[in-house]
């Protein structure tokens, strides 16, 4: 009922020139893979040549974060409007980067999301725990901390449009892939929360993507959990035979 989706987060890598040589290996490898749905976020400047490259496809383009304000006087940022007139259909919203780096927090989050849907771009809302906080038992209350308040104030229906993505920090970049038990247990606290805030039917619903260290070679693992609906992958899509594996797992 959840189709899954296969969601790529390039960071601050590749060029217009390697993004649509990217797009040149990639396309043929996945003209068939329509059992989810493909989302590639790369940096901005790459937009207007992965767009370019993807029409006619079923290959999806996002971005990688946006302001919130439709307009203005925000010298370096990016509008939902924008991203969305570009031909984005998606956002990554709250990654850990930003949150680590750039001062995001669970309440701009919930701006950016917001703002995200009534342009209607579909926000990818990433949620996950530190090591220490794992480590002291506190990765229910961390994802509940941050589920609650990236979604605080959302109608059912606007919640329906986003999805969310389970990013444990330390596993993000580190090699250190999340078992697919630990992995599917956090979907699971996720879904508690949604089940609690906006009913079940809403927490059924809900794509809940995985992501820290997502590689060819552990994606089966982690889908074969019924809990997991998909996957963020960093470093593993950069290489479009290596994210061709993992969309085609
Ligand atoms: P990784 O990054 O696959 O390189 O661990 C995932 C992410 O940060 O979205």
């Amino acid at each position: 009922m959840r189709r899954p989706i296969m969601a790529a987060n390039w960071k601050m890598y590749k060029t217009p020139t390697e993004t649509r040589a990217f797009f040149d290996k990639f396309k043929p490898l996945v003209a068939n893979s329509t059992h989810c749905e493909i989302v590639i976020c790369p940096p901005f400047v790459d937009l207007p040549a992965a767009i370019d490259a993807c029409h006619g496809t079923h290959i999806q383009i996002g971005g990688q974060n946006l302001f919130w304000a439709k307009e203005g006087a925000y010298t370096g940022e990016i509008s939902a409007d924008m991203l969305k007139a570009a031909g984005s259909k998606s956002v990554i919203v709250a990654h850990s980067e930003r949150r680590q780096y750039f001062g995001e927090t669970d309440e701009s989050g919930n701006k950016k999301i917001v703002a995200a849907l009534e342009s209607g771009l579909t926000p990818i809302y990433c949620v996950g725990e530190k090591l220490h906080e794992r480590e002291s038992a506190k990765t229910n209350h961390v994802l509940e901390t941050q589920c609650l308040g990236g979604t605080a104030n959302l109608t059912p229906e606007q919640f329906s449009r986003i999805v969310i993505a389970y990013e444990p920090i330390w596993a993000i970049g580190t090699g250190k892939v999340a078992t697919p038990e630990i992995a599917a247990d956090a979907h699971r606290c996720i879904r508690a929360q949604i089940r609690k805030k906006f009913g079940s039917e809403a927490a059924a619903a809900c794509r809940i993507l995985y992501g820290g260290s997502v590689k060819p070679d552990n994606i089966r693992g982690l889908m074969a959990q019924p809990e997991i609906d998909g996957a963020l992958v960093g470093g593993a899509s950069l290489d479009a035979n290596s994210f061709a594996s993992i969309v085609n797992f």
